[in-house]
């Protein structure tokens, strides 16, 4: 499907914010899930690129729709993306995969959100959804985890604390909050009857999955993985669980973090 970039901007080095408006019969998204992007129409770079859907919500014109999405240069296809230009279009498959089990966090009365560099990606979304449930109805507390290298590394800070949740920030190098690694922090700080939702780099999330089974608490993880078609038809991005091979395109991203097994 077309989407039309509303806007692409750079909110710290390296890092874009980008707001696309989806046409119509764009299924309604839910957290966690992601778009299969093609950058160009040509075929150099070939192969799509998935990234996380930031957050979703209505864009003030007449049934408008915008589908945001928050992205890390990283290499060429990125690097492509971040000069897509206002009024310039995007093939976008989506929403696509698997997201977070909803039904399953509101039962729970602490959520703790781990977020590990870009992790930082699918998981506003996943808050807002989480924050809005708890207005309605579900008393819970929700703890937000920022893990970065450094301070200058920090994304959404501002935004996680406008929509009620606590924020907790750890950086490797100690230049603010927490000095250490995420996981670390996330010792200190979990409660007995909490769940985690986790999104970042596969040994975090193999270290949340840990602390998540030594304290007897469910954990959601997102991962990643290099993608081909995104659809579940190549294969190309099976991880071993408990069940055999799972595909994280179509079983996933989001996986409960006691399915995966962690060790290669
Ligand atoms: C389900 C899913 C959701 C994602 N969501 C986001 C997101 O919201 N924001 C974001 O910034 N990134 C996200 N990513 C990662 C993103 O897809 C890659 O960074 C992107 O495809 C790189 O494309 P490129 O052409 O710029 O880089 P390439 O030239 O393809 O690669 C550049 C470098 O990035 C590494 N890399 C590329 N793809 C991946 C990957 N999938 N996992 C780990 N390392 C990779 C390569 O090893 C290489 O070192 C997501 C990945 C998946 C699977
Ligand atoms: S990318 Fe093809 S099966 Fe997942």
């Amino acid at each position: 499907m077309k989407c039309e970039v509303l806007s692409n901007v750079f909110l710290k080095e390296r890092r874009l914010l980008l707001d696309l408006a989806v046409p119509a019969g764009f299924a309604a998204a839910s957290p966690g899930q992601f778009l299969h992007i093609r950058i160009e129409d040509s075929c150099d770079p070939l192969l799509r690129r998935p990234l996380s859907i930031h957050d979703y919500c209505a864009s003030g014109k007449k049934n408008g729709v915008v589908v945001r999405v928050l992205y890390e240069v990283v290499g060429k296809g990125t690097a492509l993306l971040s000069e897509k230009k206002p009024y310039s279009e995007i093939d976008c498959l989506g929403p696509l995969g698997s997201g977070f089990d909803m039904e399953k966090i509101a039962g729970y009365k602490n959520v703790y959100i781990i977020a590990g560099g870009m992790g930082v990606a699918p998981l506003f979304f996943l808050v807002r959804k989480i924050m809005e449930c708890k207005v309605k109805s579900v008393k819970c507390k929700v703890a937000v985890l920022l893990g970065v290298k450094t301070k200058n590394d920090i994304l959404r800070e501002k935004e996680f604390k406008d929509l009620g949740c606590q924020v907790h920030i750890a950086t490797e190098d100690g230049s603010k909050g927490f000095k250490g690694r995420v996981t670390e922090l996330l010792k200190e700080k979990l409660q007995p009857r909490s769940i985690i939702c986790a999104c970042g780099p596969k040994p975090m999330l193999a270290a949340v999955s840990e602390i998540a089974r030594s304290n007897n608490v469910p954990a959601q993880v997102s991962l990643e993985e290099f993608m081909g078609c995104g659809l579940g038809a190549c294969l190309g991005c099976v991880i071993r669980t408990t069940s055999g091979y799972k595909r994280i395109c179509h079983d996933g991203p989001v996986f409960d973090s006691s399915e995966i097994i962690w060790k290669d």
